[in-house]
């Protein structure tokens, strides 16, 4: 018989990703959305269509124990993948006590509902490398943790649930602490998407300059399409473990920046400095991005940058895409998306640099 897998966080980017390797692979899939009187759910219309058997939406909340254990009861799932949660940095230093509601307390409910219903599946825990703070890099499963935002203290809080559930009760779950990976699917509010979208938005007219926060921070940035691959890989291992998923290679804000723009044939020149520093057109002199103050976080995160070789080891996983065939697919999704329609003359080839 089919495996069932229940996916918290459907709606977001890698819900959708996930959904979609574990539908190909044969799975029936069960998504938990929250209720929204507008529908979030264009990231998954494709694959309803495509799986309408395989492919079961339902509503549920993070914040409510009883509808999750009936969820469980109702799906009776082999596989959960707890993605669901409040992933903005920024937004939770103004959201702390949502944040922690959602993503700590969350996933207690989950790990309880599992435990009364005495529920044989296995679990995998979306960690963030985000816990790691400024730990110096390169950070791996052994790197101590200094959350350093209210997300991060959130986040760390259900690694430790997992594995006090994992020793205590024998249950199969793990931590995939996963650094950042992105797509055409990211969220618009995320700086990677931010900027190809914005960089659309210039070329069709919408818009002049793009304003972004800390420039220097560094990030380690894959693609969600590999990373979803690595969580499926952690739940068909025989013991549970936590995992460390990431390039090995870090790059700062301004560095995706100028592979941006210039992958549209518009290269930068910066200048000035702190907040009034300004990236321009290096051909027109023409003011690109601006620096924002509201857009830095009370702290930053320096540094990230993760060692993956465990899971490269004991899961076999590596990334497959690299940073500039990424930048490459979320600029041209960006840009046939807004220009295509109204612009077409406008659509600017990208290309992908070395
Ligand atoms: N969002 C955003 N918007 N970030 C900006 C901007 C801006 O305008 N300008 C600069 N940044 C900087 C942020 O200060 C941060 O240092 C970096 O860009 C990346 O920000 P995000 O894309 O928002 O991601 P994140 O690193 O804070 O968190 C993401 O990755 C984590 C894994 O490490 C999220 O996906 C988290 O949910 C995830 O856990």
């Amino acid at each position: 018989m089919a495996k069932a897998a229940l996916i918290t966080g459907i709606t977001g980017q890698d819900g959708a990703y996930l959904a979609a390797f574990l539908l190909e692979k044969g799975y029936s899939v069960h998504g938990m959305r929250l209720y929204e009187a507008t529908p979030n759910t264009q990231r998954l219309e494709t694959l309803l269509s495509e799986y309408p058997e395989q492919f079961h939406l339902h509503y549920g909340d993070m914040t409510d124990g009883g509808m999750l254990t009936r969820l469980l009861v109702q799906v009776r799932p082999d596989e959960i993948y707890n993605l669901a949660g409040l992933s903005h940095v920024r937004v939770s230093f103004d959201l702390p006590e949502a944040t922690a509601n959602i993503n700590a307390l969350g996933t207690l409910r989950l790990l309880e509902a599992m435990r009364i219903l005495n529920l044989n599946a296995r679990f995998y825990q979306a960690s963030s490398s985000e816990m790691f703070g400024n730990a110096p890099a390169p950070q791996n499963e052994k790197t101590p943790f200094q959350p350093c935002s209210p997300y991060a203290a959130s986040k760390l809080y259900a690694y430790w649930l997992v594995r006090t559930y994992r020793d205590s009760y024998a249950m199969h779950a793990s931590n995939g602490i996963l650094f950042n990976h992105e797509s055409p699917l990211r969220g618009e509010e995320f700086v990677t998407r931010k900027i190809t979208r914005a960089i659309a938005d210039l070329v069709a007219g919408r818009s002049d300059t793009l304003r972004l926060g800390n420039l220097d921070a560094r990030r380690d940035w894959g693609h969600a399409r590999d990373y979803v691959e690595g969580m499926w890989m952690m739940l068909q291992q025989d013991r549970p473990d936590d995992y460390v998923l990431a390039t090995g290679e870090t790059r700062a804000v301004r560095d995706f920046v100028e592979a941006a723009f210039t992958a549209i044939g518009m290269p930068l020149v910066w200048n000035g400095a702190g907040l009034q520093e300004k990236g321009l057109c290096r051909r027109t002199g023409r003011t690109l991005i601006e620096i924002d103050e509201s857009l830095f976080r009370p702290q930053e995160i320096t540094c990230l940058c993760g060692d993956a070789a465990k899971a490269r080891t004991i899961l076999g996983w590596s990334p497959k895409t690299g940073f500039d065939a990424m930048v490459h697919e979320m600029l041209t999704s960006d840009l046939d998306g807004v220009c295509a329609n109204d612009h077409p003359e406008r659509v600017p080839d990208v290309y992908v640099a070395g």
